[in-house]
């Protein structure tokens, strides 16, 4: 029996989707060491898989999460396809705000709701049972392929420039396909030519050996929470510009065609961003679009802030710390290291007086960009054409995949980035879904892209 509420179905499950509902039970959630098993157990399932299809598969041990990688039969004078994505996903908390359980998925509205369902599952197994489909149909593919599945991106992928290095030869390719990107609406192919860069640093604030009584010592000992809070100040100018000495010394201006190009997107005017975030008004740095703002300009932003009293009600202490978490999205030319020392100088720099700053640095990944118009770019135009009946967009990315200009620095090759990750698509937050519809378009996608890409 059907209630009114939103509608599940149950019927016209196929072996594809039977497959990703398969992938995404495991909670192959990589930041946390307790599901270790979990992710092995993926990656033992993702062999035995691409087994099955015909495809040489093996597991590669790293100190952390296993890397897999696949391969069919690969004939000399041939294209060599290189194809990338992730098998972990993001922790799942808070789990209470889930409408159902993360690791049992389900099909409403016509979207498959788990975990991973974008981020990267669905679209990572789009890409293999693309090719499993070709190999069905053709008997062989057009192109050497090389599958390789990590399970470390949502940590930044801490041991794969380590194994790029150690196999070098092995994974000699043309070129790269990637969709773990976005795609600007439904049914508006995609592809992707960059991405931001990114670093990440906690700051912490110390003042008194301990905490204090607000009474007995407030007003006579600095309080970190309240130097905490002058320092993020200090991040920002008052129009939104980040205020660090030096930080746009690099940055690659927007050029005239992509300005163009984008005003004419859908689904990115300003309008757009503040009915997907639900914000009551944007803010940033002046003379930008919304999607200027993210796809090609750098930021400073705080992840978290803490310090002192959470509970409830109130309690009159003065706190012996306080902490806050950055991370920096960054465009071409600008490089991590370089950033991250200019950011130390200036938390140095406007250090409140009374309390001492330490600077933790976290990981870190480089921006990317590239011509879309190559003839590999024009390869993945052609077969977005096809796979969506609709003229692709080309646009640049706000978020990161720092493995993507690492291939350029070990591999030398470029990467395509055909994204079919929709705006509400909830990566990294609860109720994260992936529509069948995309579903279906990307296997569509990977099949004629294997065909554009043959010589
Ligand atoms: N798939 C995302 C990146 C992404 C999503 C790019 C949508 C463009 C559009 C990836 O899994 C991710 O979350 N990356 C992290 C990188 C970090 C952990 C190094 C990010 O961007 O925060
Ligand atoms: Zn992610």
């Amino acid at each position: 029996m059907r209630g009114t509420g939103p509608q599940v179905e149950h019927s016209g499950v196929t072996p594809e989707l039977e497959d990703l509902f398969a992938f995404l039970r495991f909670p192959s959630v990589s930041t946390d060491s307790r599901n270790a098993g979990d992710v092995r157990a993926c990656a033992d399932w993702l062999i035995g898989k691409l087994q099955a299809m015909g495809l040489t598969a093996q597991l590669h041990e790293t100190p952390r999460h296993p890397v897999v990688v696949a391969r069919n039969v690969h004939v000399e004078g041939r294209r060599t396809v290189l194809i990338y994505g992730h098998y972990d996903v993001q922790p799942v908390d808070p789990l209470a705000l889930w409408n159902t359980p993360p690791f049992e998925p389900e099909i409403r509205d016509g979207k498959i709701w788990a975990r991973g369902a974008t981020d990267n599952k669905g679209q990572m197994l789009a890409h293999v049972l693309g090719v499993e489909k070709t190999l069905r149909e053709e008997g062989e593919l057009p192109v050497n392929l090389i599958f390789l599945f990590e399970g470390e991106e949502e940590i930044g992928s801490p041991n794969l420039a380590a194994f790029l290095e150690a196999h070098k030869a092995e994974l000699k390719c043309d070129v790269i396909a990637i969709s773990d990107t976005g795609m600007v609406a439904p049914g508006v192919p995609t592809l992707g030519y960059g991405l931001r860069g990114i670093a990440c640093c906690e700051a912490t604030l110390r003042g008194p050996k301990g905490d204090l009584h607000s009474g007995l010592f407030g007003g006579a000992v600095a309080n970190p929470a309240t130097a905490v809070a002058r320092l993020v100040a200090s991040m920002h100018d008052e129009t939104g510009k980040v205020a660090v000495d030096g930080f746009y010394d690099d940055v690659r201006p927007l050029e005239a065609w992509e300005r163009e190009m984008w005003s004419k997107v859908a689904g990115v005017s300003d309008s757009e961003f503040l009915r997907i975030t639900g914000s009551p008004g944007l803010f940033g740095e002046p003379g930008y679009s919304s999607a200027e703002r993210t796809w090609a300009r750098p930021t400073a932003e705080v992840n978290g802030i803490g310090g002192g009293y959470q509970g409830e009600g109130s309690k009159t202490v003065l706190p012996a710390e306080a902490f806050v978490k950055f991370s920096f999205r960054l465009v071409p030319d600008q490089e991590p290291g370089d950033i991250m020392n200019k950011v130390k100088a200036h938390l140095e720099a406007h250090c409140p007086p009374g309390v001492t700053v330490e600077v933790e640095v976290g990981h870190d990944g480089k921006p990317y960009v590239a011509d879309p118009h190559s003839k590999f770019g024009l390869a993945a135009q052609t077969a977005l054409r096809k796979a969506f009946d609709a003229e692709p967009v080309l646009i640049r990315e706000g978020g990161s995949i720092p493995i993507v200009q690492t291939f350029r620095d070990i591999l030398g090759v470029d990467t395509l980035l055909l994204g079919l990750a929709l705006a509400d698509a909830q990566i990294h937050a609860p109720n994260e879904n992936f529509p069948v519809e995309n579903f279906e378009a990307g296997i569509r996608l990977n099949q004629a892209l294997l065909k554009e890409l043959a010589l």
